[in-house]
Parts: structure tokens; sequence; C-alpha cells
């Protein structure tokens, strides 16, 4: 479904993505992992189109994404949910995610905000809380909410867009670990309803529990592919992961 083909990104002398290829099947969790500074985001970026990779391409569905703005990957299914999280605090979680939902039916973000039926957008948004399971704060505003939570609503305004691929930028940082449990937990059960899922994260417990398939960048090289636990069983992988802790 998408394909990573060889790309680089060389930031002046800094080879921050080096010749990495990979491809993402239909329905897979798949699991982004590799030290700091590895590459991670640096390549998601260049996946929604944020970065411009010096060599190599991403298509999408077969078609191929080079030189595509950033909002025509969202139209065309890239979905993103970002490491640091930015709700609308004046907005209850409720308006926030029927905002979203209202973005995936109009392209012009003003007529989205002035319309004034959207019993529809409401309702898909009420059903968005209850899949990540923080419907009972739909009335609330943001700002007095436990980071748990900001991260569901940054979840449920990302799956607003109906992605067909959701990216996830280390969904998990903050939360202790059993937060990161329950989280992980409604990303598999996304999963299991047909959500695809790029998950880039730090806590390997659990990207091993949740993924079906892993990619370990090191240095902007790709070192290993495959099932999880034989993948952190690698002794290349190890040691990437060992030498720098
Ligand atoms: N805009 C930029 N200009 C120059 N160098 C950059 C830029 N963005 C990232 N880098 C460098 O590219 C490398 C990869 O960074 P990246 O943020 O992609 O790593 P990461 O795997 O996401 O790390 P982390 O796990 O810490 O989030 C690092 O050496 C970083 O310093
Ligand atoms: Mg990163």
């Amino acid at each position: 479904m998408l394909t990573i083909n060889n790309i680089t990104v060389d930031f002046g002398g800094v080879k921050a993505v080096d010749n990495v290829s990979f491809s993402f099947q239909d329905r897979e969790l798949l699991g982004l992992i590799g030290p700091n500074g590895a590459g991670k985001t640096t390549l998601m970026k260049v996946i929604t189109g944020t970065v411009k990779p010096t060599s190599g391409s991403v298509s999408l569905d077969k078609s191929n994404l080079n030189g595509k703005a950033p909002y025509l990957r969202i139209r065309a299914g890239i979905g993103i949910s970002q490491q640091i999280v930015h709700p609308v605090n004046s907005m209850t979680v409720l308006e926030n995610v029927t905002f979203a939902a209202g973005h995936s039916k109009t392209d012009q973000v003003f007529l989205s905000l002035f319309k004034t039926n959207r019993a529809i957008e409401k309702e898909e948004a009420l059903n968005l809380l209850k899949m990540v399971e923080i419907e009972d704060v739909a009335d609330e505003k943001p700002e007095n909410l436990p980071l748990g939570y900001i991260k569901r609503l940054e979840l449920a305004r990302a799956l607003a867009l109906k992605p067909k691929l959701l990216l996830l930028d280390e969904p998990l940082a903050g939360l202790n670990q059993s937060e990161a449990e329950r989280l992980s937990n409604t990303l598999l059960k996304l999963n299991q309803q047909g959500q695809n899922i790029i998950l880039i994260e730090h806590n390997l417990t659990e990207v091993v529990r949740i993924c079906q398939r892993l990619v370990v960048i090191d240095n902007g090289k790709k070192i290993g592919e495959g099932e999880p636990k034989t993948v952190m069983n690698n002794p290349v992988v190890r040691t990437a992961y060992l030498g720098r802790s």
C-alpha cells in the first residue's frame, strides 16, 4: 500500500535518512523504531511531505507522492498524530473532534468553522470519542485534562480525517507504563478494526507486544526488519540500542 523506495535525506552533510526502503501492507500495524536521532521522524516527514528527500520516492497505492504538497497527501489518505499535541483550548473535547470531522468534508477551513448544522459531524465525533474511550470528558476543555486524555483526543482528531494510513510519532511518550499499555490496547483495537498504522515508538515493550512487524533504523540506515521478537534478538539491533544507552 505504501512503498518507501531508497529514501535519503541529507541535511547539509548529515544523512538523517540513508537509502531506506520498506513497504507497508494493507491492515498492518507496523513499528518504526530505532535509537534517538536514528531518522524516524525525518522519515515520517518525508511521507507526510514536510521534508523533501534528497533522493528516492514514496508511493501510496502505486501512485508516486513525490512533489505533492502535504495537504494533497492528507487528502490522499495520509493521517498524522504529532509528537507535540495542541488541541484548541477554547473548544470542548467534543467540539475539537467535531471541528476535525467537519474538515474531512470541506477543504475550506472557514466554511467548516461557520457551518451551523453539525449534527452529522457531532455524531461522528462522539463515536470517535467512544472509540478512543474518552467520551466521559466530551464537554470538558482540554486544558483541564491530564496528558493521557489529551493524547487520546489527538488520536480522535487524527481519525476524524478518516486516514487510510495513520502515522503516529511517539504516542506513548510521557505516559506511565500502565497508561502506555492502555493506549497501546486502543491502537491494537483500532488496527483490528481495519485501521492501517505506522507507529514510531521508544516503548519497546509495547511495540513488541502490539506490532505485527518492525522496521529498525539506526544512524539513518535500515538495520532490521521482520517479526518483532526475532528482530529484537538480532545482534545488530541489540548493539544499536545498547551501544548508545
Ligand atoms: N531540520 C534539520 N536540520 C538538520 N538536521 C536535522 C534536522 N532534523 C533532524 N536532523 C538530524 O537528523 C537526524 C535524525 O533526526 P530525527 O529527528 O529524524 O531522529 P528520530 O529517530 O526521530 O529521533 P528521536 O527518537 O530522538 O525522536 C539527527 O541527527 C537530527 O539531529
Ligand atoms: Mg523523532
